[in-house]
């Protein structure tokens, strides 16, 4: 059995961080990851690209002696978003992405596009210019089965902007479906998606059977386990267009366990040995590397990390922290139901 496998250090390409003591919390989570995508719905959102560089450098205070986290910054895409103002901070090296959010989709959304149609000169500046849109798939109408939100968004919005912007870089986040499997596998070049570590442990039988689970509530919320073993099929197959981001959403426990609990799973702390359990689940260990330190980076035009990082399984799980603090909070760590035998080490 294999017992050790290294691999050039893993990237996040999305990554909610928040700011504050919330963000001095988590941050040290995140730091032996290489790049992250730093999604900007914090309140209110990064949507200059004088707000982003600021917000950087918080993140940049916030992280610990050595960290080896390289912040990529993303703008938050609104109605009104200027599209030389993106195309600027771009160029400027500021930000490496924008992101859509349909205005209402999840957690502080409400600044969200409204309409696909208003910023469709921004999304013709950022194909003309190479910029990548990282999208959150879900449609916002109450008709639509919260399960089936992303499936709709893939025919009702998705494809439409993609056929209407030729050549526009769009990144799918975290994909919860067999579609969104099926439609990422239909681009080209130019269309990837990330898949987040909790959709490939958990389906929505972790939420809502035998009692419910506020944890393991996310969004897109974890949909049946024909789709979760989509995602694995994908995350493990090595093809290119496939690649991690976390999606870590930390959230104070005393907002998720409430009547209206909000979404989010926190898994920075123990994503790596997550993986490792999974990919050896599925007889991939040697396409781990892929998924989380080569795709991403390589959809970016950006190099592979030239330091490494070693995971050793062990006979004893790794331990990691049931919670941890956050100013006067705590931030539930994300259970994954099986103990974490690989053990993350720095080579
Ligand atoms: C994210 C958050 O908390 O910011 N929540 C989540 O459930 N994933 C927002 C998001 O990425 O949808
Ligand atoms: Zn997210």
């Amino acid at each position: 059995m294999t017992d050790s496998i290294t691999l050039c250090r893993p990237d996040d390409w999305h990554l909610h961080l928040r700011d504050g003591a919330m963000l001095a919390a988590v941050a040290p989570h995140s730091a032996g990851f290489g790049r992250a995508i730093i999604m900007p719905n914090l309140v209110p959102p990064v949507v200059t690209g004088a707000q982003a560089a600021a917000y950087r450098d918080r993140i940049m205070a916030a992280l610990p002696p050595g960290a080896a986290l390289q912040p990529q910054m993303t703008l938050y895409l609104t109605d009104t978003t200027d599209p030389a103002d993106v195309v600027a901070a771009y160029r400027d090296g500021i930000i490496r992405a924008v992101k859509l959010y349909p205005a209402g989709a999840t957690t502080n959304s409400a600044s969200g596009v409204t309409d696909i149609d208003k910023v469709r000169p921004v999304l013709e500046a950022m194909a003309e210019a190479g910029i990548t849109l990282c999208v959150h798939g879900e449609v916002t109408d109450p008709a639509v089965d919260i399960f089936d939100r992303e499936a709709v968004f893939i025919d009702r919005v998705l494809d439409p902007i993609r056929r209407a912007v030729p050549g526009l870089r769009v990144v799918m986040e975290h994909i919860t479906t067999a579609d969104g499997v099926a439609y990422a596998r239909s681009g080209g070049d130019d269309l990837a998606a990330t898949i987040t570590t909790h959709h490939l442990v958990i389906n929505r039988n972790a939420i809502l059977a035998g009692g419910i689970r506020p944890h393991y509530y996310c969004l897109p919320v974890a949909k049946r386990e024909n789709h979760r073993l989509a995602l694995r099929d994908a995350a493990t197959s090595g093809e290119a267009r496939f690649f991690l981001g976390t999606d870590s959403a930390p959230h104070p426990d005393s907002a998720k366990l409430q009547p209206c609990g909000c979404a989010g799973c926190f898994t920075a702390p123990n994503t790596m040995s997550i993986l490792a359990h999974v990919f050896e689940q599925e007889g991939a260990l040697d396409r781990l590397e892929a998924f989380a330190s080569l795709n991403g980076a390589a959809f970016y035009g950006l190099p592979p990390a030239e330091d490494r990082i070693r995971l050793i399984r062990r006979d004893r799980p790794a331990e990691y922290p049931t919670s941890i603090t956050a100013g006067d909070e705590t931030v539930t760590v994300f259970d994954p139901g099986f103990p974490l035998y690989w053990h993350l080490e720095t080579a």
